[in-house]
Order: structure tokens, then sequence, then C-alpha cells
């Protein structure tokens, strides 16, 4: 089959815009649901990309929206909901497109660029489509440049805007990437405003803001996501730039103002979680990473972590632009990486390509968040006629104590998205892997579920859902 066709299929699931539904029971289309199986998905990512007929600039641009997946006694039911931003609903209204977003010149002009720059008001508007965290009593959907915000854990309505007990300014940034310590409860969460300010944060397991410190980037224009090792919150901080000039004078979106200094290094940040502070800090070559997989404290007092790298930044943002339009020129290029590190100096000890596939979206079992684990699972590329050009068709399973990696293949037009874990509720060495599939072929929507253990297997099930979602960025898994 030619590279084209294949292409046409994934790109399919862009034509249109995010169509919500009510809660509805989703039909089996194989296998079972195990009746062990209590809890709820949950998955964000861009649903809107036109507005008449003006179109998103960059993939980042979309309004979120969010899938619920409700399991229980054997059952499953579906619902899916724009997130009701401040930006959404003005948005509605209007008819067209009233704001700045990544990817998009402010249309309001450069004084509305001006105006929010230097007040307390969202920047960019707040798109809500990153991921998701489940906090006991509320739903929260997050962007990376922000605040939060929160919704209801079962009808997905949207509460407001989260300011986490009034602790929060206004358009205070909280990433898309919060990790919750399975031991503690804990939650981290990192967040770098227009300002180049880094902000870390340590939550409790409700979501009440224990501790937050504020530190000067010297360069970095954002962060993505970090990584909780044992004691430690590691960053790695690619040589990114902004022209701030060409984006003050408001004729360049964000994204286009970004650039890459190749010779300049990846800066490396260890963090103490408890107080915050600066452990230490280093240098490394430059690479570039949206996510980590997980990290850990070692016996010898290093740090484990895993990634997926990119050899620059420009390439797999160029990327992301294009996959809404479905017609992808850049090819993208992450694969997963290991670095050992001395966390007193910031060191890099060792640095190793654990595979040479193309891939994203590494995640681990969430009772391991932390701490020293052994499978981290991935979605990965095709071995395509267009390397690295086309959306995944696996989802991989790569075991560090064996080097033995199992992936589940998709048939030719069937393409999933990130993939979670889901611990087994009475059976620690178990669990489920859960993901979101586009099938190019009936242009349809399913959730598939597998053993862990066996992703080369058919999926215990399949289920169908009433409406194409477009391709989610993360989500999470809620136990009930
Ligand atoms: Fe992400």
């Amino acid at each position: 089959m030619t590279a084209t066709l294949s292409r046409a299929a994934w790109a399919s699931n862009f034509s249109q815009n995010a169509v919500e539904f009510d809660r509805t029971g989703l039909e089996l289309i194989s296998g079972q649901i195990p009746a062990a199986l209590k809890g709820s998905l949950y998955r964000n990512g861009p649903g809107r990309f036109s507005r008449g007929r003006e179109e998103i600039g960059h993939w980042f641009d979309g309004d979120g929206a969010i899938l619920a997946v409700h399991f229980g006694e054997g059952k499953a039911e579906g619902l899916y909901r724009y997130v009701q931003t401040q930006g959404y609903t003005e948005e509605e209204e209007a008819g067209r497109y009233l704001y700045g977003n990544y990817g998009m010149v402010d249309p309001q002009g450069v004084w509305h660029y001006w105006k929010s720059l230097f007040s307390q008001n969202d920047v960019l508007k707040n798109a809500a489509n990153t991921s998701v965290i489940a906090l006991p009593d509320r739903l929260l959907a997050l962007w990376e440049a922000g605040h939060p915000y929160a919704l209801n854990l079962e009808n997905l309505a949207t509460l407001g805007r989260e300011d986490f007990g009034g602790a929060f300014q206004p358009g205070q940034p909280f990433s898309a990437h919060p990790l919750r310590d399975p031991l503690t409860g804990e939650i981290f969460s990192i967040g770098v405003d227009f300002q180049f300010n880094l902000n870390l944060y340590r939550l409790d397991g409700q979501g009440n803001l224990l501790k937050h410190r504020r530190l000067k980037l010297s360069r970095t224009p954002f962060c993505h996501s970090f990584c909780l090792a044992g004691r430690y919150l590691i960053l790695f901080l690619p040589p990114i730039t902004l022209n701030q000039f060409s984006l003050l004078l408001g004729n360049v979106a964000y994204a286009d103002a970004l650039g890459w200094d190749a010779e300049g290094g990846t800066k490396v940040l260890v963090i103490d979680r408890q107080t915050l502070e600066i452990v230490s800090e280093g240098e490394t070559e430059s690479w570039f990473q949206w996510h980590y997989g997980n990290g850990c404290e070692l016996e010898d007092g290093n740090v484990r972590l895993d990634f997926v790298r990119f050899s620059d930044f420009a390439q797999t943002n160029e990327y992301l632009r294009e996959v809404p339009t479905g017609a992808v020129k850049t090819s993208t290029n992450g694969q997963l990486w290991q670095a050992i590190l001395n966390p007193q100096t910031a060191k890099i000890v060792e640095l190793t390509k654990v595979l040479d596939r193309s891939g994203e979206f590494p995640v681990v079992n969430p009772q391991r968040t932390g701490q020293p684990w052994r499978y981290t699972y991935m979605a990965l590329q095709r071995p395509a006629v267009i390397l690295g050009s086309q959306w995944f068709g696996e989802i991989a399973r790569i075991d560090y104590h064996t080097g033995d990696v199992i992936t589940a293949k998709l048939g030719e037009y069937q393409y999933p998205v990130e993939p979670l874990y889901i611990p087994h509720p009475d059976d620690g060495d178990r669990g489920w892997i859960i993901t979101v599939v586009y099938d190019g072929d009936r242009h349809g929507s399913e959730v598939w579920l597998w053993d862990a253990d066996r992703l080369q297997e058919e999926p215990i099930c399949r289920l169908a859902l009433p409406e194409v979602i477009p391709f989610s960025f993360h989500g999470t898994w809620r136990s009930t």
C-alpha cells in the first residue's frame, strides 16, 4: 500500500471539528470488559480546528475536548464535551476567533496582545487542551501556559477556572504534566510564565497548594514537562530561543518566534522535591524532549530516567503544526533514551538510546512513578514508507530487565494515541493498557484494552464510540 493512502486514512481523523455526545452505553465490538475494571478513562485533546473559514495555525491551538469513559459491572459508558473556557465560550458566541494562540496571531491586534502581556489576563487563549488530572472531587483540564479548568468528574460540566483555593493568580501557569507520587499522594507540577519564571509547585492529594517557589530562567521560553525521581524533580531545559522583538511587533505567532540554538546545550536542573530548591545545575549536549517516561534513584545515589529525545525543536514543532492539515512533509524523529545522572552535580554519567524506532508518549504504571520500574510503554510509528511522517500504528512495551520489546500491531488503517497503564485492583503485578484508536477505514473511533503483558495478542475488548474523537494528547485513569 502506498504512503499516500496511509496518510489520507489517518488525516481523515481531522476532517471535522469534534462532535460532543451525551453519556451513552458503548457497543462492544469484540471481547469482553473485565469485571475487575472499575473506574474512568479521561482523555484531552484539541477538538476544534476551524471557525467558519478560519483554521487554526498549529495543532496546539485547538480548543480542548474531553472524552470520559466510565467502566463498571462489565459495561462502559462514554461522553464527550468541550471545555467551556472563557475563550471558547466567547468565540462560540462571536462565531469567529478572538484570541491569539500558540500558532495564531492575536486577531485583536498588538495592543490587545500587549495589554494581556502586562496584565494578569491570559496572554494567549487558554485552550485547556493538553491533559487532565483527576482530584478526588474534580477533574482538571490542563494547558501549560495558564491555569487549569475544573470539571465535574461524572458529566464533564465545566465548573470554572481552578485557582487551588485562591492560591493562584488568574493567568498563573500550571503545566499539563503534573506528577503524583503514589506513595505520599503529593502532586508536583511546574509552570513557565511569559516573563520566563519557572514556577515549581507541591500540592497535597486534594489539590491544596503546599509549597510554591519561583525561579528565573535565563532563556528557556517554555518547559513542557519534568520527571520525578525519588527525592528529586529533574528538568531538562533545551536551548529554545524566543524572538521577543518580533513577538512584540504583534505580527508573528508565538510558535513562529521560537528558535533553536543548536550549540546552546540542554540545561539539567535538579530540584529537591521537599524544599523545591535547586540541588544542582549542569549542562549537556543539545536535544529537545517533550516527555519523560519515568525516573528513580539508584542504589549508588545516581538517578535514572527515560525520555523521548528529538535532535532539535524545530522539526518536531513543524511536524505538529502540519499534523492537523493531514499533509505532513516534515519527519519526526523522537526516540526513547535513558540517562543516568548524578543529582549532586547534575552531570550525566550515561546516555543511551533504548529503542531505534520513532515514537512518543512514554508512560509507566502510575504506581511506579518516581520509583524503580521495569516497563515503559509508548506509541510507535510503523516502519513506514516515509519514515517518521505517519501517525502511530503500534503500542510497545520495553522491558528494561530483559531488553525485550513486545508490540501491539494495529491494522493498517488503525491509529492509536498515547497508551495508559491501568493497575489491576487486586493484583499488583498485573494491569491493562488502554488507548483510543481511530479506524480510518470506517471513519470511527474505538476504545481498545489489552492485557499489559500480552500486547502482541488481540485486545481484551474493543468498544465503539458514537463519534470520531480527534487524536488526543494525554489522559488519565481514575479507579473507583
Ligand atoms: Fe505532553
